[in-house]
């Protein structure tokens, strides 16, 4: 590993932000703003093909969401779809599985969505990503799906994610990616232009769709982002591409 990866903070760096607590703010402030349409837009964008990515992430752990003692933490849950996605695969199962975002508008959009069905206990809780307010070693899955990539500190996050999960635990972070080759060349031309012209016309917000782009660049590319987990504390690191590795899936075991 690189010995410099340690001594930079790699985190979101949205628009007018100068330090980790402004940026926290900005992107605070950016999801609360579209949060009326965020579910739309989502679908819009991604053609739908949002759901299959979390259907994807949510059966990669039906092993601890069958068990009926398990305690599962959807982190970064927004408007709820990937917690959804884990309540369904938990089937009669009884785990107990929470969404946690800090934006308050998010998270009544998740409350007043929730669906029916499966024998899991779903809550929903207003928290920092970064500073949780969970004891050690307290859950046996923690989750995130496009939401890790916003935080402010990479490495704060996977500290904090390795703190509440029990030893043995595992995590699943889903995120964007940037495929390569002449697919990654029209996805780039979508993903820069098209998507923040559509997203700001249909949100009515300039900036959050232009910011988007922005943090996938940002945000490590794969064999980084396992390092950093390695060091951090997981063991078993991988990363599973979705869709030509538009998405994919970062998983790893807490050590211990
Ligand atoms: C792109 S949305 C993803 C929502 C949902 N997981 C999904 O897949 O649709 C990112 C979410 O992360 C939340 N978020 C970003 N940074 C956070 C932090 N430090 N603590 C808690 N939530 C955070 C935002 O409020 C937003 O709801």
């Amino acid at each position: 590993m690189n010995p410099e990866m340690n001594q930079r903070i790699v985190g979101a760096a949205p628009a007018g932000a100068s330090d980790r607590e402004s940026a926290a703010r900005a992107v605070r402030e950016m999801f609360t703003s579209i949060a009326p349409r965020y579910d739309l837009l989502n679908h819009v964008l991604s053609f739908n093909i949002d759901r299959l990515w979390w259907w994807r992430t949510a059966r990669s752990f039906d092993a601890i969401l069958k068990r009926p003692e398990a305690r599962v933490l959807d982190l970064c849950c927004g408007t709820g779809d990937m917690t959804f996605a884990l309540r369904r695969r938990a089937g009669s199962a009884t785990p107990q599985i929470l969404g946690a975002d800090f934006s308050h508008a998010m998270l009544q959009r998740a409350a007043a969505k929730a669906e029916k069905g499966s024998g899991a206990t779903l809550g929903w809780i207003e928290a920092d990503a970064l500073r949780l307010p969970f004891p050690d070693e307290h859950f046996n899955l923690v989750t995130s799906a496009f939401g890790f990539r916003n935080l402010a500190d990479y490495d704060a996050g996977l500290r904090e994610i390795a703190r509440v999960l029990a030893p043995g635990g595992e995590c699943g972070i889903l995120d964007f990616g940037e495929p390569g080759g002449l697919l990654g060349h029209a996805y780039r031309v979508y993903f820069k232009h098209v998507l923040p012209a559509i997203g700001t016309m249909l949100s009515g917000v300039r900036g959050p769709y232009a910011y988007l782009p922005a943090s996938v660049e940002r945000f490590p590319p794969p064999d980084e982002m396992l390092s950093r987990m390695r060091q951090t504390g997981f063991r078993e690191a991988s990363w599973t591409p979705y869709t030509f590795g538009i998405a994919g899936l970062y998983r790893g075991v807490r050590n211990g």
